[in-house]
């Protein structure tokens, strides 16, 4: 098929726009390749910074444009400034600054790309990640419907669609007495009484100040143009998260399609081609060598994701906690995880530790994180409670221990450890002894209860994405919405 016309001017060609962060870029790369399979064209716009890096990382592996010369004419990178200079260092604590300045692009940029008139080009679709509240707008605007695409697990999203209304009936911020006020209990969804508490939400609900109210207002934003969207698109599974379905449902009347985990999904609809990376920063690929050498299930996994950052003192501690465990590990090591404003000795000091792993374990700035989590000498991982993580890791069957931080995170460990039970749960304070504790917790005393829940999700999340699996025809469904939106969109450019 060829993206430019002729007898493709029916051809559903989807828009696709990611957070310019490592997990959206990597689950909506992933759904970009789930479509192209469908025989749909993609247009996926990219930040510059986010495409350089994902070029410069995948180098070794063909780059992963090469991996979509498979659907010849296909797909397509858009690139666009986020209005940030190239040398910026995007810090974590710069996000909510980046995401303003890239609307300040991206909003001219939408509505240019959704009135394009090319023949056989147009965009007859958007998928957009919900965050992208002015998507929607300038969709409707337009005339395009435009699809929101939940990096985030549906749970936490039933948690946060009602968070407007706790604002609204003044129970929000909860900041007076910090300690009594954490413990409050958060029962407005169905379902979820008794278990999650006020400590449990995004810190936006829990203090105030400018940064409070940047994150709370564009919270608020996201919630209220999520109505707008054509339809939702969530990377879960029903035999998962199905019961917190009915509750999105009342906030959000349109479609739903429940997809994932669309990793796996991916995996099986590509039969045995070998895995590829949509990494931002290069895999050390060494790591699975070493795995090779480790017995069964001995290793415990501990990476905190793309954003987390730790002060040294806290990276002292994890270090200390692992290594007085006694367990093998292997740490993922990202070359910002130290808070900005550290010493440069810090650096030093992060070098150092890597040279002097001991054959216990082995540290690495980036690991091919779906193959290590799939290898057999993993046990078990250690992990800040991230959706595409969790979701990685209840793919593999392998139990958690959940230290999570910030906005989503914090339901998803509650969910992970109280609901689900394939985890145990680290409480913020996160010194020496308790990790020895939780670390022999989940790979030695309770390994056989916490194994036997992660394996059975880890067969349900497989068979969903199977012929006939819920997830599987929940994908089809979306990709025929898709194409009737394309030929509607053609029927009425032929007719007029
Ligand atoms: C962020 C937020 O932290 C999280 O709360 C939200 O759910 C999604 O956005 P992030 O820190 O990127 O997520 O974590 P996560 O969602 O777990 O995604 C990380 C991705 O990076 C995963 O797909 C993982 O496979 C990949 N990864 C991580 C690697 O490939 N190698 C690594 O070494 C570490």
């Amino acid at each position: 098929m060829d993206i430019a016309g002729g007898e493709n001017d029916a051809v559903p060609h989807v828009l696709i726009f990611p957070l310019p962060i490592q997990s959206p870029v990597n689950s909506m790369l992933k759904l970009a390749e789930l479509l192209c399979l469908a025989g749909v064209h993609v247009t996926f716009l990219i930040t510059k910074h986010n495409h350089q890096r994902l070029l410069h990382s995948t180098d070794d592996d063909g780059g992963v444009e090469s991996r979509f010369d498979r659907y010849p004419g296909s797909f397509r990178f858009e690139v666009i400034s986020d209005g940030f200079p190239e040398d910026h260092p995007r810090s974590v604590d710069d996000f909510l600054d980046v995401l303003n300045s890239l609307q300040g692009v991206a909003e001219p940029h939408l509505r240019e790309v959704f009135l394009r008139p090319e023949k056989g080009r147009k965009v007859t679709c958007g998928i957009v990640e919900a965050t992208f509240s002015y998507a929607f707008e300038i969709g409707s605007e337009v005339g395009v419907p435009v699809f929101a695409f939940e990096t985030i697990s549906p749970c936490c999203l039933g948690v946060f669609l009602c968070i407007p209304q706790l604002f609204k009936a003044g129970k929000l911020p909860l900041i007076k007495d910090l300690g009594e006020d954490q413990e409050t209990p958060v029962d407005v969804v169905p379902g979820m009484e008794g278990l999650l508490k006020v400590r449990d939400l995004p810190r936006f609900c829990r203090t105030e100040g400018p940064q409070a109210e940047k994150s709370r207002k564009l919270f608020m934003a996201e919630i209220h143009s999520l109505r707008k969207a054509h339809g939702l698109i969530l990377n879960s599974f029903k035999e998962l998260e199905g019961p917190i379905l009915p509750h999105i449902r009342t906030h959000f009347p349109n479609t739903t399609y429940m997809i994932g985990p669309v990793q796996q999904h991916l995996k099986t609809r590509l039969a045995d081609r070998p895995p590829s990376s949509n990494s931002l920063w290069r895999e050390d690929k060494t790591c699975i060598q070493w795995l090779d050498e480790q017995p069964d299930e001995s290793v415990i996994y501990v990476s905190f994701g793309s954003l987390s950052t730790l002060t040294m003192a806290q990276l002292m501690e994890v270090w200390h906690g692992l290594v007085s465990s006694g367990v093998r590990f292997l740490w993922v090591l990202r070359p910002d995880i130290l808070k900005p404003g550290g010493e440069l000795s810090d650096q030093n000091m992060v070098t150092q530790l890597k040279k002097n792993c001991s054959q216990n374990g082995q540290i690495v700035s980036w690991a091919p994180q779906e193959q290590v989590l799939a290898h057999p000498a993993i046990g078990g991982f250690w992990t800040h409670s991230g959706w595409n993580s969790t979701l990685e890791s209840i793919i593999a069957g392998k139990p958690m221990i959940c230290w999570a931080q910030i906005v989503d995170q914090l339901i998803t460990r509650r969910v992970v450890s109280e609901v689900w039970k394939i985890g145990v749960e680290l409480e913020d304070k996160c010194d020496r002894l308790s990790i020895e504790k939780m670390v022999k917790e989940l790979m030695r005393s309770r390994r056989q209860e916490l194994k036997k829940s992660a394996q059975k999700f880890s067969k349900l999340a497989r068979e969903s994405v199977n012929n006939g699996g819920s997830s599987y025809t929940s994908l089809d469904h979306l990709i025929n919405d898709i194409r009737r939106l394309s030929s509607i969109e053609h029927f009425e450019n032929t007719s007029s």
